[in-house]
């Protein structure tokens, strides 16, 4: 069995002003800059998951520039909203036969399980009870394959002022998934930052965005650093592993 190449691009917050600038940067540049690095890629990526915050305004004409550049790409899109987004606009003016919204992925023996976890009008994510059922009967649906679940807001804290706005019911998570034994990793943007740890064998995997990256500030205040766009690598392995890196694009 062939191990499966995917690349995960997170919070990309194009805005529909071309003058809007993120911490000085133009964020359809720097999307355009880690695009043209994602086509580079040894073997290409089957898949490019695209979770969330895909735009900063909400507005329509955020996702008709930003549309162009993910078809650049090349390659198939699976793409979940964050909290900037609106999943009526996404359906509108983002989804066709190359990006698709919110399901779920065979690439055997992988299942790449799309989750929604915004809550419209609301910064933080939540899971309730009928996501959680639709995630359930898809592990177990998915019970000969790893599965892999990717959405956009954090179950774990950081150490961030992030932990404020993050996943707010992740032991509701925790509980669906300790029920199986077939997840390997979740993973999640929203944090723009890196984030690698384990928990009850699973892997969890937080990415930097395509524009500008957080602070981990222990004391709790917001900010910036100057890191520069980014995205991730994942060679998902026939035995379940999960071989990952963070490519920063300078
Ligand atoms: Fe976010």
């Amino acid at each position: 069995m062939p191990v499966r190449h995917l690349v995960q691009i997170t919070d990309l917050h194009i805005d529909a002003d071309p003058y809007d600038r993120k911490q000085g940067r133009d964020t359809l540049e720097t999307l355009s800059r880690v695009v043209a690095a994602v086509r580079w890629q040894h073997p290409a990526p089957e898949l490019v998951l695209a979770t969330g915050d895909l735009v900063d305004d909400g507005s329509p004409d955020a996702y008709d520039r930003l549309k162009p550049v993910l078809l650049e790409l090349g390659r198939p899109v699976s793409a979940i909203p964050g909290n900037h987004d609106l999943m009526g606009l996404m359906r509108e003016h983002l989804a066709d036969e190359t990006i698709a919204l919110t399901t779920s992925h065979s690439l055997d023996p992988w299942r790449i399980v799309m989750l929604d976890s915004t809550v419209e009008g609301e910064t933080h994510g939540h899971l309730g009870a009928e996501r959680l059922d639709r995630l359930d009967a898809a592990l177990v649906a998915a019970s000969q394959a790893h599965v892999l679940v990717v959405m956009h807001h954090q179950p774990a804290p950081i150490g961030s002022p992030l932990d404020d706005v993050g996943l707010d019911n992740a032991p509701d998570l925790y509980t669906v998934l300790d029920r199986h034994t077939n997840v390997r990793g979740l993973l999640w943007g929203h944090i723009h930052h890196v984030h690698d740890s384990t928990r009850n064998g699973v892997r969890l995997l937080g990415t930097p965005s395509t524009c500008v990256q957080f602070k981990n500030d222990p004391d709790g205040a917001f900010g910036y650093t100057d890191e520069p766009p980014a995205f991730r690598r994942l060679a998902l392995h026939d035995d379940g592993r999960i071989e990952t890196e963070v490519v920063w694009v300078d």
